[in-house]
């Protein structure tokens, strides 16, 4: 009976301490698609960087994710999810929606806009992805807090 006890509580506790680790959490959810995002960013700047060459399709793939990020990123910072799954989202993201709104929209535009312009050259690659990037730097800088 001593020995039930234990194991029906030991499946309460995992069972309570599930929503700050849930995969499905809105903190778990905006923390994969910014993995996502990173992801995107890897073969777009080696390209930049002259490490892989040049690729339409890669680099296309890559715009699309971020479009794709931009879309739902917005709607994962609920009231509430300030903390837990070790957020790296400021508090400023809660008191200043706006501004954190008008940076998701420069990047959601600045995607878009690579995806309209279709890069067929390294040239027309930078033109195009190095709006995103910016964007990237813009909302980190005021919304994200930057852990080592
Ligand atoms: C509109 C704001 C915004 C834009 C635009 C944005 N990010 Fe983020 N990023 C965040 C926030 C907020 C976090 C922290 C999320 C969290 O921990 O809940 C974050 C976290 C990250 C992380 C760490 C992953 C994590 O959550 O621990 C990486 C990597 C990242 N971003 C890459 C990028 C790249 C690459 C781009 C551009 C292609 C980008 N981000 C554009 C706001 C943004």
């Amino acid at each position: 009976m001593f020995r039930l006890v234990l194991v029906i509580s030991a499946l309460f506790l995992v069972f309570t301490a599930t929503p700050l680790v849930a995969g499905d959490s809105p903190q778990e959810q905006r923390h994969e698609l910014m993995e996502q995002s990173k992801d995107a960013a890897k073969p777009v700047g080696g390209m930049l960087k002259g490490e892989v060459e040049f690729n339409a399709e890669t680099a296309m793939a890559s715009f699309k994710a971020w479009v794709e990020v931009a879309d739902q990123f917005g709607d994962l910072f609920p009231e509430g999810t300030e903390t837990g799954y070790d957020t790296e989202a400021k508090k400023e993201i809660w008191t200043d929606r706006a501004g954190f709104d008008a940076e998701l929209k420069k990047f959601s535009d600045a995607a878009n806009a690579a995806v309209a312009a279709n890069p067929q050259s390294l040239e027309e690659l930078k033109a195009a992805a190095g709006p995103v990037f910016k964007t990237c730097k813009g909302c980190h800088e005021g919304y994200r807090v930057e852990k080592e």
